[in-house]
């Protein structure tokens, strides 16, 4: 192998290693608190080495820069919120083509952290189709200012507030993280 060959060898190799940890962490969100998670979750992603990028799903065009997705969805009337639901259709060869992990962001109330809550059906039919690796259902968030009449409502009943836990959200993306790494 002449040096140039060898170098070129290296370059292949590093461009791979590089390509092969980008990871999308995309979501469906109406009032931000699926986004946090997301962001927390490709935060943990990052600083185990990976390259992630938390975005919302409607601006995704193409995975083809990605190796690997993580995909979250508010809970809305018990569907993920309609662009989680729009992104999995969308993209559904080329999500079947990768891992993939799914997450929802649900119930204002402590149920997700004493159990686990299994995914509404429609996420539950996707995960089959797409062989996802996993799902878990964190918490909601409601708080003031949130968008909508029913969600005023629920804030008036006095039901709102943040059930997310982020010592779980964290410790859930360093399992991906750790599954990505053994290949
Ligand atoms: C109108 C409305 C409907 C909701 N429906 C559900 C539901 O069916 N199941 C559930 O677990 N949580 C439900 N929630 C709670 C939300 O899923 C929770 O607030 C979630 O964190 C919202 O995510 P987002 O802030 O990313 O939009 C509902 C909230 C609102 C305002």
């Amino acid at each position: 192998m002449t040096d140039n060959a060898a170098t070129t060898g290296q370059a292949a190799m590093t461009d791979k290693a590089a390509t092969k940890g980008k990871v999308l962490v995309t979501y469906g969100t109406t009032n931000g608190s699926t986004a946090e998670i997301a962001e927390a979750v490709a935060g943990v992603l990052g600083k185990a080495g990976l390259t992630a990028e938390a975005l919302p799903a409607r601006s995704v065009t193409s995975l083809a820069p990605y190796d690997a997705v993580v995909v979250g969805g508010g809970l809305y009337a018990g569907r993920w919120h309609k662009d989680a639901r729009r992104f999995v259709r969308r993209h559904r060869r080329e999500l079947a083509a990768r891992p993939v992990w799914f997450f929802s962001s649900g119930p204002l109330d402590a149920s997700a952290a004493e159990r686990d809550i299994p995914p509404v059906r429609g996420v539950h039919r996707a995960m089959i189709q797409l062989d996802v690796r996993g799902h878990v259902t964190f918490g909601g968030r409601l708080e003031e200012g949130a968008k909508g009449r029913v969600a005023r409502m629920i804030l008036r009943s006095g039901k709102g507030g943040d059930f997310r836990d982020f010592t779980a959200i964290e410790k859930w993306a360093a399992q991906i993280a750790g599954d990505l790494a053994r290949g």
